[in-house]
């Protein structure tokens, strides 16, 4: 692979601003699905925030609004000291430093020339990778060389530290023991509320040098709850040690005893060895790039950012539990407390359904096993069937908080409502799950698990629907659409259209059932209360659903009703550019009655339904409304608009979009990206490229393209699967090979 290849996949630091630590450590962050670990320094930072999430470990603390993921104990702890004098990049002098997130082989790497406080050189590399190849695994080496004269005493410290807390100092941790042997330290501990079991162990190894190694156990008291191994040896000058620190990490979800699974796997990691670990971990990395890699040439920003987005979502998707899914910060952040929303089926299972179905299977499944939460909820509001929640963690029930936090000064509370009235996501976990249908042909998938989920939503919305006597429609009330800025609307286009489209593929699965999966029709009609009156009920629903429509610029959706007749109109231009969002600077009460709108709502409809909501030109004209209204002011908008930009043919608001959202995370532009990597935008970038630029379509002619790209692109390649076949797409100005 040439140099300028390599770079197309590498994210680098240099030199070192210990400003841009909160943006580094998010988009630095590691992981395999399993576990997600910031990018901070094995050694610590002032004001860092080492975070390490586990999926599926959620722990709600008495007197807090929610459940939330918990913070495990660091397993990155290595403290290297010279002579007695203690490496960190607060004191001392940085001589040369280089940070790189290789890609390709989801491994992070940090160079650093180091001179002491009292003039020691010292050069450190340190490495490491979260396995992909044994999710339960994490390692990490440094090699050790003095570049001064003389003999050198060089002391490494291996800790691990119970004493984990979410911020706000809030502990999730009930029963925690920490201890050490001869070779290994380990961390026990329980959840306090959802009684999750974690376990941690670690060792620590050097290659080089000859080392007295000291076991230092100080698990008597909670407040020292930290275990350390310190490996002490000399190096001369330019003599070179490795040292390796392998950690493991079970949890109760995956077994009865967690640490003995945690003992035993680092034992076996121990055997093979850093090298042999590192070769496993990097084949399992070609794997998963084999399936999602998108090739660009000519943009060497959009290769390397569509690469990042890509290399977030396979760190945060789940590859082998089907019981937990992407939170909309991944596992790289606190943002959202870990939950998991709509994000997941309208943004990240999309790509996967294409290019990776076994995952996609797996969000699908996690879905699945939460049925039963849905079923809760929509009996708690009165309704029958699934109501799917809209945030949700590992229980399946409805943990949307239903207010924010008191306000520091006033104390006030604000009523949080998407909990109650967000109600598209079940028509969103519908839609994924016929989507990745007609992708897969999953029959057996679809009659066992699949339609279950489209059809006990679509009891609910049956349930739900509201009879306009007068009109002689049917219509939802109290509803909002994507566009959070107006709440508890009447008629939200997208809402009605989207569950119009669902109750009409529920007849239609609910018939293909009877036809060709007799059995499973019978077991989910009776499960389900699904009779012959409900299936006319849905499609009379369908046919009669009320579609706000307005004459504005000749004839469009109206987002919701009043939206122009009751809206004040405002002009965005005004405040432009703005590093906050519109809703910040005008307060969340003047939203309500302005003509604002915070992402993708009519948009998203047209990127879910294309044509079959209309011709070119009436598309065209929604999408002239709605775009100089929308305020971007979620992450999720941008890459939706430009999906839709590239389908309408034009090209250079698409790309304006795309390269937008696409860098979201590495340029920061929504200065939060401290709290997460926004994974829907992620998901949405993929989207932008395949079904925006390249025009990708199934139809009843199989898979086809009508590419549209950016005139500077050379090349598209990738390979999405269709019926278990792989086809692989190659776009050139050319043509399509
Ligand atoms: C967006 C939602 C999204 C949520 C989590 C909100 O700001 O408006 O659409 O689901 O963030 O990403």
């Amino acid at each position: 692979m040439s140099q300028f290849e390599r770079r197309q996949w590498q994210i680098t630091e240099r030199p070192f601003r210990p400003c841009d630590l909160p943006h580094t450590e998010t988009i630095y962050t590691i992981g395999n699905g399993l576990y997600g670990v910031r990018g901070t320094f094995e050694e610590g930072y002032p004001g860092d925030t080492s975070t390490t999430l586990a999926a599926g470990i959620f722990n709600h603390v008495e007197g807090e609004l929610v459940p939330e993921l918990v913070a495990m104990p660091n397993p990155l702890e290595l403290i290297v000291h010279i002579n007695g004098e203690t490496f960190r990049l607060d004191q001392g002098t940085i001589m040369g430093y280089e940070r790189v997130l290789d890609m390709q082989c989801g491994t992070l790497s940090r160079g650093v020339l180091w001179l002491s406080p009292q003039g020691t050189r010292l050069r450190l590399h340190f490495e490491r990778f979260a396995s992909l190849h044994d999710e339960h695994l994490l390692a990490l080496r440094v090699l050790v060389q003095p570049l001064s004269e003389g003999t050198h005493t060089i002391s490494i410290e291996n800790r691990l530290d119970g004493n984990a807390t979410n911020p706000g100092g809030i502990s999730h941790w009930g029963a925690v023991q920490v201890g050490a042997d001869a070779e290994t330290l380990h961390f026990i501990g329980e959840t306090n509320q959802s009684g999750y079991q974690v376990a941690l162990a670690a060792d620590l190894h050097v290659d080089g040098a000859a080392v007295q190694c000291g076991a230092d156990d100080q698990s008597g008291n909670r407040a020292g709850n930290r275990a350390t191994h310190t490996a002490t040896f000399e190096l001369a000058g330019n003599q070179i040690a490795y040292v390796t620190k392998l950690v493991t990490l079970h949890t109760s979800r995956d077994g009865d005893d967690p640490l003995r699974s945690a003992l035993d796997r680092l034992k076996i990691a121990r055997a093979s060895g850093y090298s042999v670990l590192k070769a496993a971990h990097d084949s399992a990395w070609a794997a998963a790039w084999d399936k999602m890699d998108i090739l660009i040439e000519g943009d060497e920003v959009a290769q390397k950012a569509v690469r990042f987005c890509m290399y977030h979502l396979l760190i945060a998707a789940p590859h082998t539990d089907e019981r937990v899914s992407v939170a909309a910060k991944t596992l790289s952040g606190y943002g959202y407390k870990g939950h998991v929303f709509w994000d997941t089926e309208l943004f990240i299972v999309p790509p996967f359904t294409l290019a990776d179905p076994e995952s996609a299977r797996r969000l699908l499944m996690y879905r699945h096993h939460n049925l039963q939460g849905a079923r809760d909820k929509a009996t708690e509001a009165g309704y029958q069937g699934a109501m799917f929640p809209w945030e949700s963690t590992d229980t399946g029930q409805e943990t949307t908080p239903r207010w924010t936090e008191p306000h520091p000064i006033s104390g006030e509370r604000i009523r949080i409502w998407t909990g109650d009235n967000e109600q598209h996501i079940s028509s969103d976990i519908a839609y994924a799950a016929l989507q990745f249908w007609r992708w897969t042909g999953d029959d057996d998938w679809f009659a066992a698990y699949g339609a279950e989920l489209v059809l006990d939503t679509a009891v609910f919305w049956g349930s739900r629907v509201e009879y306009n006597a007068e009109a002689g429609r049917y219509e939802l009330s109290m509803q909002i659409g994507p566009d959070e800025y107006h709440e508890n609307v009447n008629n939200s286009v997208f809402t009605n259209r989207l569950v119009k489209w669902h109750l009409e593929q529920a007849a239609e699965v609910h018939a293909w059932l009877q036809a060709e999966r007799p059995a499973d029709g019978q077991r989910l009609s009776a499960a389900l209360g699904i009779e012959a009156t409900m299936i006319d009920h849905w499609r009379e629903v369908a046919a009669r659903m009320f579609i706000p429509m307005s004459d504005e610029n000749g004839g469009v959706f109206e987002q919701f009703e009043g939206f122009f007749d009751q809206l004040q109109a405002f002009n965005l231009a005004d405040y432009t550019p703005r590093t906050k969002n519109i809703d910040w600077m005008l307060g969340q009460e003047k939203m309500q009655s302005t003509r604002v709108i915070k992402q993708a709502d009519v948009v998203m409809l047209m990127a879910l339904l294309g044509d079959e909501l209309g011709d070119h030109d009436f598309l065209l004209r929604n999408w002239q409304t709605y775009l100089p209204v929308v305020d971007h002011g979620s992450s999720l908008s941008p890459s939706i608009h430009a999906w839709v930009a590239a389908r309408l043919g034009l090209v250079d608001e698409a790309y304006d979009l795309f390269i937008y959202s696409a860098t979201i995370d590495l340029e920061d532009h929504k200065g939060n990206v401290h709290d997460g990597i926004h994974a829907a935008s992620c998901g949405g970038v993929w989207q932008a490229v395949v079904f925006g630029f390249c025009g990708l379509r199934l139809t009843a002619d199989g898979v086809t393209v009508a590419p549209c790209l950016p005139e500077h692109w050379r090349r598209v390649r990738f390979t999405v699967q269709h019926k278990g076949q792989p086809v692989t797409i190659d776009i050139t100005p050319e043509g399509v090979a």
